[in-house]
C-alpha cells in the first residue's frame, strides 16, 4: 500500500504543519508549491519538494511526475495551495479577481485531473476551504469568500464522481489560523485579537490544529465520512 501523500502548497505554514502531522503517522508527504517557498538549501524542511505552479497544467504535469516514482499509486492529496488578495467593491484588481479563482479553484481541479488516476483505489482527497466561505463578516474578502465557497461545492461533485472508486474527498475549512497575516489578511479579518473574539473558544487556531483534522480525513479512520466540510475555527461560523 503506498503512503504517498502530495501536498500542494506544502511550503507554505499550513501546509508545513499537514507534512509534519501527515508523516508522523507514517505517511510520505511530497510537497509542491512555488519555487522559493522553502528556503534554498531546504533548511529545516524535511520532506521531499517538487516546484508546482497550480495555475499552470503543464507545471502540475511536471511536478506530479516528480512526485510519483515509477507511476506509483498514491494514498492522497491535499489541495492546500490557497491565496488571498482583498477585494473591496470599488476598488476590484481584475489581476486579484483572477488570480484568486486561478490558485483556489482551478488549481484545484488542475492537480485532481493530474493525480486522480494515480489515486490508489479507497484513498483520500482533503481540498483546503476557509471559513470565508461560510460568513459574511470579513468585509473586503467577496472573492476570496466565493472561491472557498465554491470549494464547498466542489468537494461534493468529486466525492459524488469519484465515490465509485471508494476515493473519499472532504473540505477542511480553516478560521483563523496562526501564520504571518498578509496586509490583505489582516485588512479583511481586522487582525487576530479581532478575529479571536469572533470564536466561541475566543482564540485563533494553531497550524497543527488543522493539520490534524486532515491527517483523519486522509486516514482510513474517516472511512465512511465523504462529501463533507469541516469548520476547524473554533466555533466562529455556528455562533
Ligand atoms: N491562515 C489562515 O488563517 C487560513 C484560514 C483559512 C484558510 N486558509 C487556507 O489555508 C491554505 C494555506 O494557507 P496558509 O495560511 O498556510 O498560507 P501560506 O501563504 O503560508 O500558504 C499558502 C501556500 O500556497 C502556495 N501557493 C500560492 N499560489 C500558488 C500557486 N500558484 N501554485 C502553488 N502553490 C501556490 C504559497 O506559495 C504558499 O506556500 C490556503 O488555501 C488558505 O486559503 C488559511
Amino acid at each position: 500500500m503506498t503512503r504517498r501523500v502530495i501536498v500542494t502548497g506544502g511550503g507554505g505554514v499550513i501546509g508545513r504543519a499537514i507534512c509534519a502531522r501527515l508523516a508522523q503517522s507514517g505517511y510520505e508527504p511530497v510537497a509542491a508549491d512555488l519555487e522559493g517557498a522553502i528556503p534554498e538549501g531546504r533548511d529545516g524542511f524535511a520532506y521531499p519538494f517538487v516546484t508546482m505552479d497550480v495555475t499552470s497544467t503543464p507545471s502540475v504535469r511536471k511536478a506530479v511526475a516528480s512526485a510519483v516514482v515509477d507511476g506509483e499509486a498514491l494514498a492522497g492529496v491535499v489541495n492546500c495551495a490557497g491565496i488571498l488578495r482583498d477585494s473591496f467593491v470599488g476598488e476590484l484588481d481584475e489581476s486579484k479577481l483572477d488570480l484568486m479563482f486561478q490558485v483556489n479553484i482551478a488549481g484545484m481541479a488542475r492537480v485532481v485531473e493530474a493525480t486522480a488516476d494515480l489515486i490508489q483505489d479507497g484513498g483520500s482527497i482533503v481540498n483546503i476551504g476557509s471559513l470565508t466561505g461560510h460568513f459574511g463578516r470579513f468585509v473586503g474578502a467577496s472573492v476570496y469568500g466565493a472561491t472557498k465557497a465554491g470549494i464547498a461545492a466542489y468537494t461534493r461533485y468529486l466525492a459524488s464522481e469519484l465515490a465509485p472508486r471508494g476515493i473519499r474527498v472532504n473540505n477542511v475549512a480553516p478560521g483563523v489560523i496562526r501564520a504571518p497575516m498578509s496586509p490583505s489578511m489582516a485588512r479583511v479579518s481586522g487582525g487576530e485579537e479581532v478575529s479571536a473574539n469572533y470564536a466561541m473558544l475566543k482564540r485563533i487556531g494553531e497550524p497543527e490544529e488543522v493539520a490534524e483534522v486532515v491527517e483523519f480525513f486522509i486516514s482510513p479512520r474517516s472511512s465512511f465520512v465523504t462529501a463533507q466540510t469541516l469548520l476547524v475555527d473554533g466555533g466562529v461560523v455556528a455562533w
